[in-house]
C-alpha cells in the first residue's frame, strides 16, 4: 500500500548538532569539543551561573498559567531595555515592540515569517561565511538567500570592501542579516568607522536589516556590544530594523530557550500592528512561549544585585575566552614560531576561524580535536587541560599542509 505521506525525503541532520553527537560518542578522554557554540568553564562543563542559581531560588514554584502569546510582559520590557538601552529615542517614541521568542533561532524564524508576509520576494543576504541556519530559516519562510563577502581567506580578516561593494550592488530594500557583535563563525567584527560606513549604506539603500545579536556581552560588555544596534535603531527613523537576541550563551541558559525579537518600526501605529502580526504567527505556531526562562531572566535583569552578579560572571566568561585565545597563540608559537597566530587575537567572542582545509580539519578530528567542517573553532571549549594538545595538533596539521 502507498503511504499517505508520499515520498518523504531523508534529512542528513544539522552539521553542528551531528558533530556534537559524534563528539559525545568518542570514548577518548583527552578529546576537545571545539565544535558546537557552547560556553564551557575551566572544568569543561557548561556552568550554572550564580546569578541563575539565585534567580531560581527567588522564583521558586509558582503558578504556571499560560503566558500571553507575545511573552512575559516584564521580560519583554526588560529585554528591550537591555538591547536598546535606557531611554532609547525609538522606545520613547513608542515605535518599538519586543516579543519573547524560543531562543534567537525562534526570533529569526518569526522575523522571517513576518518579512515573508509583509515583503515577499525580496532577496535575503547573509554574510559569507555565516551561521548556516540563517539560510535555512529564511528559505523555510519562502525567501531566496545569497551571500555578501565577509571573510578574506588570504588576510584572515574582514573583506570590508567586498562587503560594501556587494550591498551597494544589491537591489534597494533587500533584507540584510547582520551580526553586530562576535560574528559567528569568524569572530571578526566591524570597527567603529566600518560600522558607520555600513550603516550609511544600509540606510541610503533602504535595506531592511535583521540583526542577529546572539552574543551580547561576549565582545566587550553588555552596553558596548549593543552599541551598533542602538545607533542604527536611532538613525533608522523611516524604515526601522529587526533585532534578535538570546540568553543561551550569555546566561548559559541553553535549554531554557529564551530569546527575543525587537522590531523597531517607523511609528507607533506600525509597532502595534507588527506586534499583532507576531502574536498571530505565534498563535498559529506554538500558541504561547515557555515560562521558566523568562522568569529567571526577568529577575536577573530587574534586581540590581543579581544584575551585578551576572555582569561580573559575564566578564569572567569573556576574560576566560580571551585568555584561552592568548594561551593557544602562545602555545602554538612556542612549538612553531613560523605559524601566524595574529588572527586568533584579532578575533573575539566564542569563535575563531583559521581558514583550515577540510583535510586539516579531518586530521584534527582524528586526533580528537573537534572543529566544524567549515573550520570554525569554538574558543570557549578550550581549557588549561586541552589547550596544549590543541596547539600541538594545530601545528602538526598546518605544517603538513605547508610542506606540500
Ligand atoms: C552554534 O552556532 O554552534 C550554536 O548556536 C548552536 C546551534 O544551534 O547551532
Amino acid at each position: 500500500m502507498k503511504s499517505l505521506l508520499g515520498r518523504v525525503e531523508p534529512y542528513a541532520g544539522d552539521p553542528i548538532l551531528l558533530l556534537n553527537e559524534v563528539y559525545e560518542r568518542d570514548p577518548r578522554v583527552d578529546k576537545a569539543n571545539l565544535g558546537i557554540g557552547v560556553y564551557l568553564g575551566e572544568d569543561g562543563a557548561i556552568p550554572v551561573l550564580q546569578s541563575v542559581r539565585l534567580a531560581s531560588e527567588r522564583i521558586g514554584i509558582q503558578v504556571r498559567g499560560y503566558l500571553p502569546m507575545e511573552g512575559h510582559p516584564r521580560y519583554r520590557d526588560l529585554v528591550c531595555e537591555l538591547v536598546l538601552g535606557k531611554g532609547h529615542p525609538a522606545v520613547l517614541a513608542g515605535r518599538v515592540t519586543t516579543i519573547q521568542t524560543v531562543g534567537s533561532t525562534g526570533g529569526i524564524s518569526l522575523a522571517a515569517d513576518l518579512l515573508a508576509k509583509q515583503c515577499p520576494g525580496r532577496q535575503v543576504y547573509v554574510s559569507d561565511p555565516s551561521w548556516d541556519n540563517h539560510h535555512g530559516l529564511f528559505q523555510r519562510a519562502g525567501f531566496r538567500t545569497s551571500t555578501y563577502p565577509y571573510w578574506n581567506p588570504k588576510t584572515r580578516s574582514l573583506d570590508f570592501d567586498g562587503l560594501i561593494r556587494a550591498l551597494r550592488e544589491a537591489r534597494d530594500s533587500s533584507i540584510i542579516v547582520v551580526q553586530p557583535v562576535c560574528h559567528n563563525p569568524t569572530g571578526i567584527d566591524l570597527n567603529a568607522d566600518q560600522e558607520s560606513v555600513l550603516s550609511d549604506l544600509l540606510l541610503e539603500k533602504r535595506h531592511l536589516v535583521v540583526f542577529d545579536m546572539a552574543y551580547q556581552g561576549f565582545g566587550a560588555g553588555l552596553d558596548e556590544d549593543a552599541g551598533f544596534v542602538r545607533r542604527f535603531a536611532e538613525r533608522a527613523v523611516d524604515g526601522g530594523c529587526l533585532i534578535v537576541n538570546s540568553f543561551s550563551k550569555n546566561l548559559a541558559l541553553y535549554g531554557e530557550r529564551c530569546g527575543a525579537l525587537t522590531v523597531v518600526c517607523c511609528d507607533k501605529r506600525e509597532a502595534e500592528c507588527v506586534l499583532g502580526q507576531l502574536k498571530l504567527a505565534i498563535r498559529n505556531c506554538y500558541a504561547t512561549p515557555p515560562m521558566t526562562g523568562a522568569l529567571l531572566v526577568s529577575v536577573i535583569l530587574a534586581e540590581a544585585k543579581l544584575f551585578t552578579c551576572w555582569s561580573d560572571e559575564l566578564s569572567g566568561m569573556r576574560e576566560r575566552m580571551h585568555r584561552m585565545r592568548q594561551r593557544l597563540a602562545t602555545e602554538i608559537r612556542a612549538l612553531a614560531d613560523a605559524v601566524d597566530t595574529k588572527f586568533l587575537l584579532e578575533q573575539r567572542g566564542m569563535f575563531s576561524f583559521a581558514g583550515l582545509s577540510p583535510r586539516q580539519i579531518s586530521q584534527l578530528r582524528r586526533e580528537g580535536v573537534y572543529l566544524l567542517d567549515t573550520g570554525r573553532m569554538c574558543i570557549a571549549g578550550l581549557t588549561s587541560s586541552n589547550v596544549a594538545k590543541v596547539a600541538r595538533c594545530f601545528c602538526a596539521v598546518t605544517k603538513v599542509e605547508c610542506r606540500k
